[in-house]
C-alpha cells in the first residue's frame, strides 16, 4: 500500500487514493479545502483549484518535486510521496489568489444570503480571503431565473463547482442542465428549470457550497443559527431515499428539512456504504413533526456559528423524547 505524508503526518491508503482522500483521513488538521470535490459524486473535483497542494517529493521511486502546484483532489498518491499543505507559504499564497478569484464575481451578500452560517466561500474566505478587493470592474449579474416552486437559483452566488450538474446527471433521472459558455460569461444553462421537476432534485440545494441554490420554502424565515437542528427518519417509500434528516426547528415549526452532513459538508453516508440523498417529499412535503421518528438534538461541530446556544449537551439520551425535547427547542 503506497504510504504518503501530509504536513508531516503519514499514512498508508489503497492504490488509487487521492492527496485529498488521504489528507481527510488523517484529519481536518491537514485536509485542503474543496469547493468542488464531492466524493458522493462520480468525476467531481479539477473545478475550483481551491485543494492545491505542494508535492514536494514525488516517490520513493522518483524523488524530484511536482514542478508545479496541484490540485488534491484529482492528483493520486504515489508510494513515499510527500505533500505539503498548510505548512507551504506558496500554497497559502496561491489559495489566497484562487480565493480572490472565486470573489471576483461574487456579491459577498452575506446578510441577506441563506447560505450565511453554513457557506464554505465564507469559511474559505475568512481563512484566506483579503480584507479588501483589488477590482474595480463592475460585478457579473445575471437575469433571475425561475426554477420551480421550490429552488431558488441566485446565478450571482454561483462559483461553477459543477455539483449541481453532477447531482442532476447521477442523481436525478437524467441530465439536463450544464455549464454553457466560458470564463466570466459561464453559467448553469437554463434548462436546469427541467432538472428541478425531478423528485431528487432538491439534493443539489445541500450539495451546492455556496447560496446559488437555497431552499425556496426556508428562504428568509429564519437564520440558521437561530433554528435547533434535530436529527430525524421516516420510512420513505421512495427506493432512493435514505429517509434519514435533520429538521431545523425554530419552536415547534419545522422551517426546513435537509440531508445529514458530515464534518467535509457532504451527506452522510448510510451503512450500506450508499450516501444519504433524500426525496423531494422528505424535504419539502414533510414538515410536521408528526412525520418523523425523532432521534435527538443533532451534533453540531463547535466552531459552527450553528453551535452558538445549542443545547444537546443538556439532554442524556434515555431521556430522549419528543416531550424533552420540546421545551429546548422553545428555549
Ligand atoms: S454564498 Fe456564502 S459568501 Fe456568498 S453571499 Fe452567501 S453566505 Fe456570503
Ligand atoms: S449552482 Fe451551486 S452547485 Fe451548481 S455550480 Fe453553482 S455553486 Fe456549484
Ligand atoms: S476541490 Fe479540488 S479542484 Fe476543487
Amino acid at each position: 500500500m503506497p504510504k504518503v505524508t501530509i504536513d508531516g503526518h503519514s499514512i498508508e491508503v489503497a492504490e488509487g487514493t487521492t492527496i485529498l482522500q488521504a489528507a481527510r483521513m488523517i484529519g481536518p488538521e491537514v485536509a485542503p479545502p474543496a469547493m468542488c470535490y464531492y466524493s458522493k459524486l462520480k468525476t467531481s473535483g479539477g473545478y475550483c483549484r481551491t485543494c492545491i497542494v505542494k508535492v514536494s517529493k514525488g516517490s520513493d521511486k522518483d524523488p524530484r518535486p511536482m514542478p508545479k502546484l496541484v490540485p488534491a483532489c484529482r492528483t493520486m498518491v504515489m508510494d513515499g510521496m510527500e505533500v505539503l499543505n498548510f505548512t507551504s507559504p506558496e500554497v497559502k499564497e496561491a489559495r489566497k489568489g484562487v480565493t480572490e478569484f472565486l470573489l471576483l464575481n461574487h456579491p459577498l451578500d452575506c446578510p441577506i444570503c441563506d447560505q450565511a452560517g453554513e457557506c464554505h466561500l465564507q469559511d474559505l474566505s475568512y481563512e484566506n480571503g483579503s480584507a479588501k478587493t483589488r477590482t474595480d470592474f463592475e460585478r457579473r449579474t445575471f437575469n433571475k431565473l425561475n426554477v420551480g416552486n421550490h429552488i431558488q437559483l441566485h446565478m450571482t452566488r454561483c462559483i461553477l463547482c459543477y455539483r449541481c450538474v453532477k447531482v442532476a446527471e447521477q442523481i436525478t433521472d437524467g441530465r439536463v442542465h450544464g455549464v454553457m459558455n466560458r470564463g466570466d460569461h459561464a453559467e448553469i444553462s437554463t434548462y436546469i428549470e427541467q432538472a428541478i421537476d425531478n423528485d431528487f432534485s432538491g439534493n443539489m440545494i445541500d450539495v451546492c457550497p455556496v447560496g446559488a441554490l437555497t431552499d425556496k420554502t426556508f428562504r428568509f424565515k429564519s437564520r440558521v443559527w437561530f433554528t435547533k437542528p434535530v436529527d430525524a427518519h421516516r420510512n420513505c417509500d421512495h427506493p432512493k431515499c435514505s429517509g434519514k434528516v435533520v429538521l431545523w426547528y425554530q419552536k415547534e415549526e419545522v422551517l426546513r428539512v435537509t440531508g445529514r452532513k458530515d464534518q467535509w459538508g457532504e451527506v452522510e453516508d448510510l451503512p450500506d456504504g450508499k450516501a444519504g440523498f433524500i426525496c423531494n417529499t422528505c424535504r419539502f412535503d414533510k414538515k410536521q413533526t408528526s412525520d418523523w421518528t425523532i432521534e435527538g438534538p443533532r451534533h453540531i461541530d463547535r466552531h459552527s456559528v450553528i453551535s452558538s446556544n445549542h443545547y444537546e449537551h443538556m439532554v442524556k439520551p434515555k431521556e430522549l423524547t419528543i416531550n424533552t425535547i420540546k421545551p429546548l427547542i422553545e428555549s
